[in-house]
């Protein structure tokens, strides 16, 4: 499927488009949220405990600072946990957490009596550092300092991130997954409309069945009424056509009656010449009434016609015009002939006729692969004259009374379809007439 050609590719582009989209907003302002809301929990705890620390802190008779009491939460005495406090009385002495079993907290961001906070590096890594300063009647002030490591938020962080990730994939996997759906549901009535066509192309039906989305209903409708209107201008063609060959019949039968009885009068010569200008009109009238009749009218549909089904009733048929000969057949029950039978018969009976016609004793049809072969053993036809005889009213030195039409029409309808007509000479000296198929689908 070419993604930009078709409209399925379209679709699915768009979906794609439409759900990395969606799902990639929410993957940003999910992970923006919940960093902003963990943060803020995060100060707000370390500021109660920075708080907890200044009331714990005591200074003795030496001025020494010293805590009443550990502080609550127990991190605080894990060694290297990343949570730690130390309380700086400059010139007094430090106290640190137990969890500072190395290192020093930098105490500079405790330099006011407001809690403050700034990012600083501590014994195990960056950390979250929190502090202020108190004041003391007398003597230097008090330091309050806690750091807990940037890891542990970015833990917490990276977890969440994680778990979202997986959970937006399977999400966007899902959006997908319905939407191939939509697609290929939304898509049935134009697959129903193309097996439609289909079928008139075909030939099975005479206009596009079946119930259609209201979006498609006046495409249907419109393709309807047009392939009505087509027929009926076919159809109205054909009438026209022999109601004209029709019509000319009778001026024609006229004029050539007029002429035989002129043959005999002082002015024969010139009756002589409508005589033959007469006939060669009825020869038109009779080409052309035929092609009227069998016209390549499926031209272009993709039927495939049973060589056997056709020829059997043309050969009984034949072999009762010309009782003295033999008519034999090599064609297989699967032999397909991808024309409409009605036209097949039309161009096998033509050939059939002529073998029959000049054939001494036998005439055969073959296969040759694709191609359709009818050979006699008759006089054959000169090499030079094997296009000639195709032409309209040609019909040879030796006629048997033959109107000249046959391998005209024969020609005619097969080129209809794209084949041919051809002729050679048969192994036994006799003509081969050969009708070459067009391919399959053309
Ligand atoms: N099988 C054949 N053997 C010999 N000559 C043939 C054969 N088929 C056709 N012809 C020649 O080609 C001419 C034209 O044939 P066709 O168009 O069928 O007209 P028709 O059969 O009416 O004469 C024939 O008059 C004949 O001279
Ligand atoms: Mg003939």
């Amino acid at each position: 499927m070419a993604l930009f050609t078709s409209m399925r590719g379209r679709f699915l582009l768009s979906i794609l488009l439409w759900v990395a989209l969606g799902i990639g907003a929410i993957w940003l302002s999910s992970v923006r949220l919940f960093t902003m809301h963990v943060e803020a929990q995060y100060h707000e705890e370390l500021e109660v405990h920075v708080r907890e620390l200044g009331a714990l802190t005591a200074l003795d008779g030496g001025g020494r600072p010293h805590l009443t009491r550990p502080l609550s939460d127990p991190r605080y005495a894990e060694p290297l946990s990343g949570f730690y406090w130390q309380v700086t009385r400059p010139g007094f002495g430090t106290l640190k957490s137990p969890s500072m079993t190395r290192g020093t907290l930098n105490y500079d961001v405790a330099h006011s009596p407001r809690i403050l906070h700034r990012m600083a590096d501590g014994p195990t890594g960056h950390a979250i550092v929190y502090g202020f300063v108190r004041d003391t009647t007398g003597g230097a002030p008090i330091h309050f300092v806690i750091a807990t490591d940037e890891r542990h938020l970015q833990r917490i962080i990276t977890a969440f991130t994680r778990e979202l990730t997986v959970w937006l994939a399977l999400l966007a996997l899902a959006l997908l997954a319905s939407g191939l759906a939509i697609i290929t549901f939304g898509f049935r009535p134009f697959n129903r409309l193309s097996a439609a066509i289909e079928k008139l192309r075909m030939g099975s039906a005479a206009r596009v069945e079946g119930h259609y989305p209201d979006e498609l209903h006046p495409l249907v409708a419109d393709l309807n009424a047009y392939v009505e209107r087509n027929g009926e201008i076919v159809a109205r063609g054909r009438v026209q056509a022999s109601a004209l060959a029709h019509s000319l019949r009778t001026p024609l039968a006229v004029i050539t009656d007029e002429a035989e009885r002129m043959l005999e009068g002082p002015r024969s010569g010139a009756a002589e010449i409508l005589l033959n200008q007469s006939e060669r009109m009825q020869r038109q009238i009779d080409y052309h009434l035929a092609r009227v009749r069998s016209g390549g009218s499926r031209v272009g549909v993709s039927t495939n016609c049973r060589v056997v089904d056709v020829l059997s009733p043309l050969l009984s048929a034949m072999q009762r015009c010309y009782p003295d000969k033999t008519f034999l057949s090599e064609i297989a029950e699967g032999n397909l002939v991808p024309m409409d039978a009605d036209d097949l018969n039309e161009v096998l009976s033509n050939l059939l006729d002529n073998a029959g016609k000049w054939a001494n004793s036998e005439i055969r049809v073959k296969a040759d692969g694709l191609h359709i072969l009818v050979c006699d053993d008759g006089p054959g036809v000169a090499t030079d004259r094997r296009e000639q005889v195709f032409e309209i009213g040609e019909t040879g030195a030796d006629a048997l009374g033959g109107s000249g039409l046959g391998l005209a029409i024969a020609r005619s309808i097969a080129r209809d379809y794209g084949g041919e007509i051809t002729l050679s000479a048969s192994a036994s000296g006799g003509l081969c007439a050969r009708l070459t198929p067009p391919l399959p689908g053309i």
